[in-house]
């Protein structure tokens, strides 16, 4: 298994799945997520019952639901393909091969990619760009502590990531849906911050296939097309990447992609989400609830322009 614990979690406060699957959670707009900090499933429930800071409490999602309503184009484009196609789909042995702007370009076992690394409860409110959300409780390291192991020169001013391409393995790929292999990229500054992480797994589990297996970003003040899956190449760049939906369809997905109910999607309103297992709509966050983190980041800069 994948999943490592932070040794300076005791095995008793680890909350088995049941719980994870019950319990309502507390994600808070106020910095509850400890940044930088290990956010154990019992700080969780502490937060939880006191309910402070004014944050909107938000039910974990079903796993069911988040495994078997996915996006995952390399394995299909109905929602409940990825789970159906990837199931034979093998994740080990995993390379991740990492270049560009790098004090030592090489590939890396995933193993020791993550060798030593902590690794987080973070438990983060997730936003489709379908204007549709989860609650996800991920396991993962923060991307700032891959990308203090990977050196990148003073140069870089970006990193991207790139999925596996391998028609014969992804069948999705053997069409032209997307332009293959899928890319996403960040600005270090957003790439570093503690909010980010490389995900190994979701639930207590190892990373399903159908959710990214087994390494996948996920940046939770951004759209669910930022979190880009299957993770085997890292390249730091020094200018502004194209990626993967960018290239697709410029008028309708930029670089960005934070979360913003003040600019719409040319085909369809941004301002509410259907909450997966919920009937009414909700009112969507700007950066998905997590301004007070990261906004600082866009400070001056022009968020209809930048979207
Ligand atoms: N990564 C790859 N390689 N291919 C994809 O099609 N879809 C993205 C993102 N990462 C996608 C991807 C989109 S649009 C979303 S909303 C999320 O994955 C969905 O993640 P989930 O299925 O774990 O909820």
């Amino acid at each position: 298994m994948l999943i490592r614990r932070p040794d300076d979690i005791p095995s008793s406060e680890i909350t088995g799945e049941s719980l994870y699957q019950n319990r309502r959670a507390f994600i808070g707009t106020a910095g509850t997520l400890a940044l930088g900090s290990v956010l154990a499933p019992a700080a969780l429930s502490a937060l939880s019952a006191t309910g402070r800071g004014g944050a909107q409490k938000d039910d974990i999602t079903p796993e069911k639901d988040a495994t078997t309503y996915n996006n995952f184009y390399e394995f299909g484009t109905g929602k409940d393909e990825p789970a159906e196609n990837a199931k034979d789909f093998k994740t080990k042995p995993w390379t991740v091969a990492v270049d560009g702007m790098v004090k030592n370009p090489r590939t890396w076992a995933l193993e020791d990619l993550l060798g030593k690394l902590t690794v987080y409860d973070r438990t983060y409110r997730m936003r489709c760009v379908e204007a549709w959300s989860m609650v996800i409780p991920w396991q993962g390291v923060q991307l700032k502590d891959i990308i203090n192991r990977l050196e990148p020169l003073p140069s870089a001013k970006y990193i991207l990531f790139h999925t596996l391409h391998d028609p014969r393995r992804m069948p999705g790929q053997r069409s032209g849906v997307l332009p293959w292999p899928y890319k996403e990229g960040l600005r270090m500054d957003e790439a570093n911050h503690p909010l980010a992480i490389l995900a190994t797994g979701m639930y207590g589990k190892s990373l399903p296939n159908q959710n990214g297996a087994p390494l996948r970003l996920v940046v939770p003040w951004k759209y669910g097309f930022k979190g880009i899956k299957s993770i085997v190449k890292i390249s730091f760049v020094d200018r502004q990447p194209l990626t993967t939906w960018a290239d697709a369809n410029s008028a309708e997905y930029g670089f960005y992609a934070n979360v913003n109910p003040a600019v719409d999607h040319p085909r369809w309103s941004q301002a509410k989400e259907r909450r997966i297992g919920e009937f009414l709509k909700r009112n969507t966050l700007p950066f998905n609830g997590y301004s007070e983190q990261v906004a600082s980041l866009y400070a001056g800069m022009d968020l209809r322009k930048f979207y």
